[in-house]
């Protein structure tokens, strides 16, 4: 069975998740995320199976989740442990909340996004290319669009001297842009150039993380995880090796300022784009300064036709579990 089609996505930061059920929205689905006994990160779709209250509501009990309304509760498993109102009783083992793969890896919880496969047979969570031994400030957004138009919209160099032509883009004079897309494994850098030199590059690592490496000291990155079709929870974090407490708070300051200033310059335009979900964008006009945005949706397309190909594959196989949406 090929997996590939899968993709983890990050979908939370592991700085949301402490000693409280966390509940949200990804990919339409409502979620509840929570730390076992281990801390280790756990996934249930936010709904009990007793009668439909949301678990995100209810409270950690000795490494398992307990339901606010009659106090079922529930192990890292989904298994139903205990039924107060029934006492010693027999549990049926169908008692179950409806899990999700979860992995926890560069300080983010990744969701799993592909056919229902064994936890062994998973691939790993994609690369985040950041320099090491830096540490890292973080900010988080909801962007009023799909997520596909963010992507696009931070790997593209010709909107600086019009979107961004008060921060930015303010001393961009020639609005001439040369695109160089370089593919690397599980991604592509799309480099600006001028003259034949890249003026700077932009890095995508797919399926939704973004990261520009400045220098091997200074990286942004900003990780874009789907709520639902018109709304993206977006993740910048500014990565340093600042550690002086009164100047990491004075960069911390900052980095908030310039995400805040020029991050909503382009939520202004994203929110008007339609369609909003670049898959279904097939009558935009693409030119050559759009190459980053050619080789997005080259990805995409790939990925899902092999995703479309493997669902088959278990339907025709008769496979027990079904595959949900890769993205
Ligand atoms: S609805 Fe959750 S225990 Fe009853
Ligand atoms: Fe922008």
């Amino acid at each position: 069975m090929k997996v590939s089609s899968g993709h983890w996505y990050a979908v939370l930061s592991s700085r949301e998740l402490s000693q409280r059920p966390v509940g949200t929205t990804r990919f339409g689905d409502r979620l509840v995320f929570w730390r076992d006994g281990d801390g280790k990160a756990v996934c249930f779709d936010d709904r009990c199976p007793h009668r439909g209250a949301a678990l995100s509501q209810g409270r950690l009990r000795d490494g398992t989740l307990a339901c606010p309304y009659h106090g079922f509760r529930y192990d890292a498993s989904g298994r139903c442990v205990e039924v107060p109102a029934e006492g010693t009783w027999h549990i049926p083992e169908h008692f179950r909340a409806v899990t999700r793969h979860v992995e926890e890896k560069h300080d983010f919880v990744w969701l799993w996004r592909g056919p229902e496969i064994a936890a062994e047979e998973l691939p790993p969570v994609p690369q985040f290319p950041v320099p090491g031994g830096t540490i890292y400030g973080e900010y988080i957004q909801h962007w009023p669009t799909h997520y596909t138009r963010c992507i696009e919209g931070v790997i593209d160099h010709s909107h600086l001297p019009f979107v961004h032509r008060k921060s930015l883009g303010i001393f961009i004079r020639n609005p001439l842009t040369r695109i160089k897309v370089d593919p690397f494994d599980g991604g592509f850098r799309s480099n600006m150039l001028r003259d034949d030199r890249v003026m700077h590059h932009v890095d995508f690592v797919y399926p939704n993380v973004w990261i520009q490496n400045l220098s091997d000291r200074w990286t942004m990155s900003a990780t874009f995880a789907p709520i639902d079709d018109t709304t993206t929870a977006v993740y910048n974090r500014w990565h340093h090796k600042i550690r002086v407490p009164l100047l990491r708070s004075l960069v911390n300051l900052w980095g908030r300022f310039s995400v805040f200033l020029v991050f909503h310059e382009d939520m202004a335009i994203l929110a008007t784009q339609r369609p909003a979900n670049t898959d279904a964008a097939t009558a935009d006009k693409l030119v050559p300064s759009d190459a980053a945005q050619v080789e997005f949706r080259k990805m995409r397309g790939q990925y899902q036709k092999e995703f479309e190909d493997v669902a088959k594959q278990m339907v025709s196989t008769d496979r027990p579990r079904s595959a949900s949406k890769a993205g």
